[in-house]
């Protein structure tokens, strides 16, 4: 009951307030704030295993798959090795290419997805190694693995993956930090100050949580709505997607996430003055591209709500909606941009009446196909 929510409506929100303190505890002893330095066990463990990997591919279902985007994104970049997400009941039935030159990375809070330990056990006969970040402790999928890493954020019990889904992309951060130190593909400083601004997420998010109200009041304006859209570029593709797939879980409101530049080969032509679309356009690299995005939105009469870098007044000028987000490096903004995207799928199923922590038709851990 109310005791076992700390104090919350929900587990969801309570799960949601919660990501400061799991984050934290997901890097304890992990990230050396003295020495700046990433440490994961698996990679002191097994480092010929990983560090020999000519190719990853992860796998993953539902919001763990989104969290394997942002992996892919940063093990490239940081790692320079060719890295694949695959939908896990995808891959098993399609006869992948995989060999003992792969390390399969599995994502999965609950350790238990049936699709995903099919998809290990498939890897694992083809030769590959298998890493797993998992957080149910003991579970089916770490018992399955060759090695891994927990993320450590406690029980999750809303069926919306919250908390379990920063602190996955968060050990994916340190996983591929760490694996680029070891291989000397990261430049030092780059290095020292991705560790060092990861250090100070759960401070940057407990800033984050303060929009909170703010949100609420914009999502009841937005209850009306049959359909919404969801965009952003790079990094913030994947958080387009979790942000889309949240309000689908818990308000049953259709959404699509997308990255932006794609809107124009197709779903431009679905904006009217009911289309809601929520853009993610802080300060980065595709900033004006993404304005422009914008503007082909409102130029349409689309409700924009955007997430912009704090004292931006140019997109406040044109959008609807404005969340200010701290300016963080652009690698780390996931775990930042998801938080407000988070909270506005919870207060428009609140006001919406839905049952947000056991929405219809869904499973916390999806143990049969
Ligand atoms: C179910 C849950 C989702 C989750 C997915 C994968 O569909 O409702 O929240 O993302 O399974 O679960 P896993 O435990 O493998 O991360």
């Amino acid at each position: 009951g109310q005791i076992e929510k700390g104090g919350y409506d929900h587990f969801m929100l309570k799960e949601i307030f919660e990501q400061p303190e799991c984050l934290t505890n997901c890097m304890r002893g992990r990230i050396n704030v003295e020495a700046n330095h990433v440490t994961l066990s698996a990679l002191i463990d097994y480092r010929l295993q990983l560090l020999k990997a000519k190719r990853i591919v992860i796998v993953a279902c539902g919001t763990s798959w989104h969290a394997g985007l942002i992996g892919k994104q940063l093990i490239e970049s940081f790692c320079r090795i060719p890295c694949e997400v695959e939908y896990a009941s995808e891959f098993r039935y399609r006869n992948p290419v995989v060999t003992s030159d792969d390390v399969v990375i599995a994502i999965s809070q609950s350790g238990e997805t049936a699709d995903t330990l099919a998809a290990i056990q498939l890897a694992k006969e083809k030769g590959a190694f298998i890493y797993g970040i998992c957080n149910a402790i003991g579970s089916s999928i770490p018992r399955a693995t060759d090695t891994g890493t927990y993320i450590h954020v406690g029980p999750e019990i809303g069926v919306a993956s919250t908390k379990a889904f920063t602190g996955q992309v968060t050990v994916l951060t340190m996983f591929a930090l760490a694996l680029a130190d070891a291989k000397g593909t990261i430049n030092r400083d780059e290095y020292l100050k991705v560790v060092k601004e990861l250090n100070r997420v759960p401070e940057i998010i407990k800033e984050v949580l303060k929009s909170n109200e703010k949100v609420r009041d914009l999502a009841r304006t937005f209850t009306y709505a049959h359909n919404f859209l969801y965009l952003g570029r790079g990094y913030s593709y994947p958080v387009a997607l979790e942000g889309a797939l949240k309000l689908k879980e818990i308000s049953y409101i259709h959404a699509e996430g997308y990255p932006a530049a794609e809107m124009k080969h197709g779903p431009i032509a679905l904006i009217d003055s009911d289309m809601p679309v929520v853009v993610i356009a802080t300060h980065n690299a595709m900033y004006e591209k993404v304005l422009s995005n914008i503007q082909e939105i409102k130029a349409r009469q689309g409700r924009v709500i955007a997430l912009v870098s704090k004292g931006d007044n140019t997109i406040s000028r044109i959008a609807d909606e404005v969340i200010e987000l701290p300016d963080v490096l652009e690698c780390l903004e996931p775990l930042v941009a998801t938080i407000p995207l988070q909270l506005l799928a919870y207060h428009v199923a609140v006001c919406k009446g839905k049952n947000v922590d056991q929405p219809r038709n869904l499973a916390k851990s999806v143990t049969v196909e």
